[in-house]
């Protein structure tokens, strides 16, 4: 029979302490929640009343449950405190001899048969446990945070920790409405492992000015689904917590150098610029603790404003190509209005275009989001056409045409001979450099990026991608253009990947190389991404989606241009796409699809 925890004791009362103290009590088991002064106390606990009465002010927590669950917590100073507990979390700072100083401290304290855990994210849970003289009755309970949020918890099994200790944690976490995965001891189990090495990428990217901190955020929030962008997670995090972090686990996850910290987050660290916790990080909240964002010297200006930066009127959009892209980029550009010309290859690809637009903005109009009159007139505005020479007087020219240079370069030469000055020329190109597409015409500061995402009139993503040679107009023009097709547009520079696809791909590739090394399964990876992160979905369901054909292709470009050895795609992806295993596109990939 599983062992009852009636009461346990919470050490550090900080970002992921607080939190933790509030899990244990509204499950109704008694906290003694311990920090190293009364101040401490007093910050730890306003953390706590905050949460418990934004859950009651929500509706989410009634008032006399809130009553009951503080009257299960008794706030101390010092380790004394925690003689008679049946379970002890430690969560202060990620160092390993501050930690084994309290686990030395703890294995005095505590009643001999009671389980010591701690919350590290990165920290040896071995080394830890040496620290006491009770190894077998040390574990690691790896709480998410926001903690009485998220629904994983990664139970650390060290190679002496006991079966039956693993098996009692295992319960309590299923007593706390968690779901956990145990693993062994490695450095930055599995979801951390996952998450840190993108992290530190995202703010490499803002460091060296490739795209704004709101560029960053809103293109992984937007272009991927994830529940924050990473710099707002960093924030949340705790700079100082990222940076113990990024630290441990690049000294001992084989000095990858993907985790070494990026600069920039000690010089943040030393300046005292935290994260929510200290009230300003990458962003400035409106005060310490707070999740509220409030505008700063870095604040974007609007849209309005690109305008006044002198983006040209774009009345008249030619779109070139035949494919799913372009066809959802016609109707895209004719639902907000502009007129657009239709170019492809032949009469008939013509007609397969138009009869695709129509489909779907039927689609559109049976699901009650587009009037039978606002169908109309989006067809009407637009005109078909296999010949090039009918761009002549257009404003914008968005090109979604074969993924191939050598077609996109002919293209643009043609388009530079054809069409009139001044118009902006855009690639939707997701892997190739915009920059060979500009020079293959006279005019490269008018040659922009505008890569949509699939299926186009859906995603909220555009990524706008300047090249060395776009010129201020260009850009304050694409701006403006994706402002009037309600989209979101994310300037970046015009390397491998852009944002989305560099930030995406290696952390699905890490994911394949975890699966790969045994240290976990892909349904657990999958779980402790979703439930640990707020991920839609895991990296393995999304690899099967994408294609894994897709995914290596993406993946050996970022390397090829990157050189990080880090990036080197995993062999058993390689393998997977020679053996045909592609995704759900070939009936298997990572699973079989093949089944119901
Ligand atoms: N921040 C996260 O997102 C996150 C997520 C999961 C796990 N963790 C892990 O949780 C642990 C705590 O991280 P955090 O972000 O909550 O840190 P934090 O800096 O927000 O809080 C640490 C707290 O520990 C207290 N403390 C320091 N020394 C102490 C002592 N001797 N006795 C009692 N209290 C002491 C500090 O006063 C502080 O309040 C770390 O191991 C971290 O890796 C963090």
């Amino acid at each position: 029979m599983a062992r009852e925890f009636t009461s346990v004791g919470v050490v550090g009362l900080g970002t992921m302490g607080a939190g933790i103290v509030e899990v244990f009590a509204r499950n109704g088991i008694d906290v003694v929640a311990v920090e190293i002064s009364a101040a401490a106390v007093e910050r730890g606990r306003a953390t706590l009343t905050g949460s418990t009465d934004r859950a009651v002010a929500k509706g989410k927590l009634a008032e006399a449950d809130r009553d009951a669950l503080l009257a299960r917590i008794d706030w101390q100073v010092g380790l004394d405190a925690l003689h008679s507990v049946d379970l002890v979390i430690e969560a202060v700072p990620e160092h390993l001899d501050l930690k084994q100083r309290i686990f030395a401290e703890l294995d005095r304290v505590c009643k001999p048969e009671a389980i010591l855990a701690t919350n590290t994210s990165s920290l040896s849970v071995t080394e830890i446990s040496v620290a006491t003289t009770r190894p077998n009755q040390v574990i690691g309970i790896h709480f998410f945070n926001p903690a009485p949020v998220m629904k994983l918890v990664e139970v650390v099994r060290t190679v002496v920790t006991s079966a039956d200790v693993v098996a009692d944690v295992e319960a309590l976490c299923a007593r706390l409405g968690k779901v956990d995965v145990t693993i062994s001891d490695r450095a930055g189990f599995i979801a951390n492992a996952l998450l840190f090495g993108y992290l530190n990428h995202a703010v490499g990217l803002f460091e060296s000015r490739y795209a704004t901190r709101e560029d960053i955020d809103a293109a992984m929030k937007l272009g991927c689904g994830l529940p924050m962008g990473p710099l707002a997670l960093m924030d949340l995090i705790g700079l100082d917590t990222a940076y113990e972090i990024l630290d441990t686990m690049y000294r001992r996850g084989g000095r990858d150098r993907r985790h070494a910290p990026v600069p920039l987050i000690k010089q943040m660290v030393t300046a005292g610029l935290l994260g929510r916790k200290s009230g300003r990080g990458f962003y400035t909240y409106e005060r310490p603790g707070s999740p509220v964002v409030v505008p700063d010297e870095h604040t974007p200006v609007s849209t309005g404003a690109a305008l006044a930066d002198g983006a040209r009127a774009i009345a008249k959009v030619g779109v070139v190509g035949s494919g799913t892209m372009a066809t959802g980029i016609i109707e895209v550009f004719a639902k907000a209005g502009y007129e657009v010309i239709s170019v492809t290859r032949g009469a008939e690809k013509s007609a397969k275009v138009c009869e695709a637009v129509k489909t779907s903005l039927n689609k559109g109009v049976v699901r009650g989001k587009l009037s039978e009159d606002d169908r109309d007139a989006a067809l009407g505005r637009v005109t078909w056409s296999a010949t090039l020479d009918h761009l002549a007087d257009v404003d914008l020219v968005v090109e979604a045409v074969v993924e191939e240079l050598s077609v996109k370069k002919a293209l643009f030469a043609s388009l530079d001979e054809i069409c009139k000055p001044g118009v902006v020329l855009a690639t939707t190109t997701s892997s190739l450099p915009v920059i060979d597409v500009a020079m293959a015409t006279q005019r490269p500061a008018d040659v922009i990026g505008l890569h949509f995402f699939n299926p186009a009139p859906i995603m909220p993503l555009v990524e706008i991608v300047r090249t060395i040679r776009t010129s201020a107009e260009t850009a304050a023009t694409a701006r403006a253009v994706c402002a009037g097709l309600g989209k979101t547009g994310v300037v970046c520079g015009d390397r491998s990947g852009f944002i989305v696809n560099a930030l995406l791909f290696p952390y699905l590739n890490d994911a394949v190389k975890m699966l790969e090394a045994s240290y976990s399964t892909a349904d657990d990876i999958d779980h402790a991404m979703k439930l640990g992160c707020g991920y839609p979905m895991g990296p393995f369901e999304l690899l099967d989606v994408v294609g894994l054909d897709v995914s290596l292709a993406i993946q050996r470009e970022l390397y090829l241009e990157l050189r990080e050895p880090g990036f080197a795609p995993a062999p058993l992806l390689e393998h997977l796409v020679t053996a045909g295993y592609l995704g759900r596109k070939s009936g298997r990939g990572f699973r079989d699809h093949t089944k119901r």
